[in-house]
């Protein structure tokens, strides 16, 4: 019999064929995710990446509690138009400290991966508190309120502890001075020394233009000037073997 004969009788036969097509499947998916139980990582680590600083986390969470998500994503795709126009495309490393993910999947507006140091502070906050003031056409909402709201930081230590358990590394250090960091980190005057060799590359001083109080505007503002400006990507081989 040759071997398409023998091949006629799986088609002719439903529960002959259902069984066959069942072995392939399962030898197919044993090869792709058996190898998965035994790496530790499937992120490659990037240098520069660390976890988010204290007052970068706040903003953070204002980003997330304001929906700037549900018209913003932070995902450069690989595509040529992507990284012409937003930068070099997102690594996976660089949201691995995020819980959520703010990836997205909606672009009313820019894509925010590399937004930060593209502009100033007072043009984030000028956008943020009237965004057609900047941007005539902007259908983007006014968040002018977060100027005049203090930022609560009475849940710092626990925010810090609360990524910890889903494993970000911050150490004891960290947590110990969570408060006095994000305190310091949006204060002209402070000593930023210890901040800044506990997160590297933040940013410092006043934010929002108020340096009396630290406001909800100077958390947002401190997470976006950040985004995107961990890795450098001057120094980072993109040869395909490294990838
Ligand atoms: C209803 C949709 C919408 C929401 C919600 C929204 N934005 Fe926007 N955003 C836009 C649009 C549209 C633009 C482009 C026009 C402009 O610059 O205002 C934009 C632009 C921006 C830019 C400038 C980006 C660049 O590269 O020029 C920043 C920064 C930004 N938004 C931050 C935020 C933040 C932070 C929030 C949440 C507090 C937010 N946006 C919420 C629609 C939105």
């Amino acid at each position: 019999m040759s071997i398409l004969k023998k091949h006629s009788l799986i088609e002719k036969n439903a529960t002959l064929l259902l069984i066959g097509s069942l072995v392939v499947v399962t030898i197919g998916g044993i090869v792709e995710i058996a190898p998965l139980f035994y790496l530790q990582n499937t992120i490659e680590k990037v240098e520069g990446m660390r976890p988010y600083s204290p007052l970068e986390l706040a903003g953070r969470d204002i980003y997330v509690r304001e929906g700037c998500y549900t018209c913003h994503s932070q995902m450069i795709r690989p595509f040529r138009d992507e990284v012409e126009r937003y930068g070099h495309y997102s690594l996976a490393a660089e949201s691995m400290y995020d819980h959520s993910f703010q990836w997205g999947s909606k672009r009313t507006g820019p894509d925010l991966a590399r937004v930060g140091g593209r502009y100033s502070n007072e043009w984030h906050v000028q956008h943020l508190i009237e965004p057609r003031d900047v941007v005539p056409e902007s259908v983007m909402p006014s968040y002018a309120f977060l100027l005049n709201t203090p930022l609560n930081m009475s849940g710092v230590t626990g925010n810090l502890k609360a990524n910890i358990a889903v494993g970000v590394p911050y150490n004891q250090e960290m947590v110990d001075n969570a408060l006095a960091d994000i305190k310091a980190q949006a204060d002209p005057d402070a000593d930023t020394e210890a901040l800044l060799a506990r997160y590297p590359k933040a940013k410092t001083g006043d934010f929002d233009g108020n340096p009396k109080v630290v406001s909800e505007m100077d958390a947002l503002v401190a997470y976006l000037q950040m985004l995107g400006t961990l890795v450098d990507f001057s120094t980072y081989d993109q040869s395909p073997k490294s990838r």
